[in-house]
């Protein structure tokens, strides 16, 4: 086989643990404005500490037939082994920061002469980037089938699992590793196939095709491209699917046993299921690593009629990005006056792995601004990482938030749940979950955060992407 795709990537392995400690706030009440418009709710403080135990959410997709669990990766619900690094938001959003820069690296959104942009500086520098998202789900692959947890990625082509005998090097994970040589069902994929020239990245040992992906400066993945039984669920199965088994991988996808890619490129799930499941599919993220959340393959039932749709588009040289656009923010109600321009810049689009939406920063001072103003009578904490506003809650029993609504072209309106508006440091470091981009120009990121207990919808045959609040809690 050729050496350089099986090279051991040596440098600095950076290992975390990291629970995100999300705030289960208590829907209490409401404050309206004053046109009796409901405009910001009340909140306790006395559930703002992170539960320490799993309570699934009872959703209403759990019933569909090909609807996978998800599980955030370092919560309670989550088998996955944590580290002995305790609960770390610095190195989480770095992480976040990283990937985030990594993205945009492969967007056309760079250049523009804009020399302090960020995508100017990458991807060599920090390196851990993609992959390392943080909502999992539980597949199996292989006959008989083994059970693999997967970090599942709507910014990821390949799904891949790490494989026995690991050639070049596994990393640590929680379940056993794949032994392809263990399932009847097994195959490699021949070298001068269509699906291999797929492949953005292959080679060949032999007359097997190899796939290789970096992801960043050090997080990789390389080995046989192949094609196994996929058991979704009991009742939803996919033969021959297209994956990488890989036998060198490195990074931090540690615990989890490799990634479930959901873009849109022809080696992702998302094609590969497209005859059964018309390239269609629908997530819902918990309000907290403590809670539960879906995701579904296919209509199975059609979307609920709550669910309201926005065009999705394509990002020119990061086709297989979902993008959006978003119009505008009102902050308590009050469309914020924020230039059509400034969104339409840089575009925008949606991914589940980015934890912290990115937005232009003359849009995010606008609704920072808006909603310092709202929340003037509360006590302000120091800032944080990517987060200039927070605030010191813990004398506090309760608090009123303003509502954060995001407008969506085709007049989708989403009122954010409160565990999108929030990101919980301590009690007496509560920070508005949101970060600015370097300039107005650089792609936006509508984040995994601002996703919570929303039914996301992505219909990528029909060219559109929903939102239905509810869908999990
Ligand atoms: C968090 O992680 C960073 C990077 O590894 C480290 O420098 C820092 O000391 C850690 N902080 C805490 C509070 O553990
Ligand atoms: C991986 O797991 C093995 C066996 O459980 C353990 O000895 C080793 O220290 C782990 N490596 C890392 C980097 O955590
Ligand atoms: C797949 O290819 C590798 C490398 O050529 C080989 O070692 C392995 O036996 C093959 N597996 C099957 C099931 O053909
Ligand atoms: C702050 O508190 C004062 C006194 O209770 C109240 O009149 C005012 O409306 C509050 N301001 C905001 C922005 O809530």
């Amino acid at each position: 086989m050729e050496s350089s795709y099986f090279c051991v990537f040596k440098g600095a392995r950076l290992f975390l643990s990291l629970q995100i400690l999300m705030i289960c706030f208590m829907h209490k009440g409401h404050t309206y404005g004053v046109e009796g418009k409901i405009t910001s709710r009340t909140a306790s403080i006395s559930s703002l500490l992170p539960s320490p135990s799993c309570s699934p959410s009872t959703s209403k997709a759990s019933s569909r037939k090909s609807t996978l669990e998800v599980i955030h990766k370092h919560g309670p619900c989550s088998h996955i082994v944590q580290g002995p690094n305790p609960v770390n938001h610095t190195k989480l959003l770095l992480q976040d920061e990283s990937r985030v820069q990594w993205i945009q690296s492969q967007s056309s959104n760079r250049g523009d002469g804009l020399e302090g942009s960020a995508v100017a500086r990458i991807p060599a520098r920090s390196g851990i980037t993609i992959g390392t998202g943080n909502y999992v789900v539980t597949i199996g692959l292989g006959t008989p089938k083994k059970d693999l947890t997967l970090t599942f990625d709507t910014g990821s082509p390949l799904t891949w699992t790490q494989c026995e005998p690991c050639i070049g090097s596994c990393y640590n994970q929680s379940e056993p590793l794949f032994n392809p040589s263990q399932s009847s069902s097994y195959a490699n994929i021949s070298c001068t196939s269509t699906s291999c020239s797929q492949l953005g990245r292959s080679g060949c040992s032999g007359s097997t095709c190899l796939y290789f992906i970096r992801y960043g400066d050090q997080s990789t993945t390389a080995g046989f491209f192949a094609t196994e039984k996929l058991t979704l669920t009991p009742t939803a199965v996919i033969d021959n699917f297209e994956f990488g088994c890989g036998e060198n991988n490195q990074g931090l996808f540690r615990g989890a046993a490799g990634l479930m890619g959901l873009s849109d490129d022809k080696i992702s799930i998302v094609q590969q299921t497209a005859a059964k499941y018309g390239k269609y599919f629908s997530y819902c993220l918990p309000s907290s690593p403590s809670s539960t959340g879906y995701l579904t393959f296919g209509k199975d039932g059609g979307a609920s009629s709550s669910v309201s749709f926005t065009p999705l588009s394509k990002i020119p040289q990061g086709a297989e990005f979902y993008g959006i656009s978003i119009e505008g923010i009102s902050v308590g109600g009050n469309r914020l006056s924020i230039p059509s321009t400034v969104f339409s810049s840089g575009g925008a689009i949606i991914d589940s792995g980015t934890v912290i939406t990115r937005l232009p920063p003359t849009a995010y001072s606008a609704m920072r601004d808006a909603f310092r103003a709202a929340m003037a009578n509360y006590t302000r904490a120091p800032a944080i990482g990517l987060f200039d506003t927070c605030y010191d809650f813990s004398k506090e029993s309760t608090f009123v938030v303003p509502f954060i609504t995001f407008s969506f072209a085709g007049g989708v309106e989403v009122n954010l749940d409160l565990s999108g508006i929030f990101y919980f440091i301590k009690d007496s470091q509560i920070c508005l979950a949101f970060a600015a981009n370097r300039a107005d120009s650089d792609l936006g990121i509508y984040g995994n955060t601002q996703q919570r207990t929303f039914d996301v919808v992505y219909d990528v045959a029909g060219g559109k992407l929903g939102f239905g609040s509810n869908g999990c809690s």
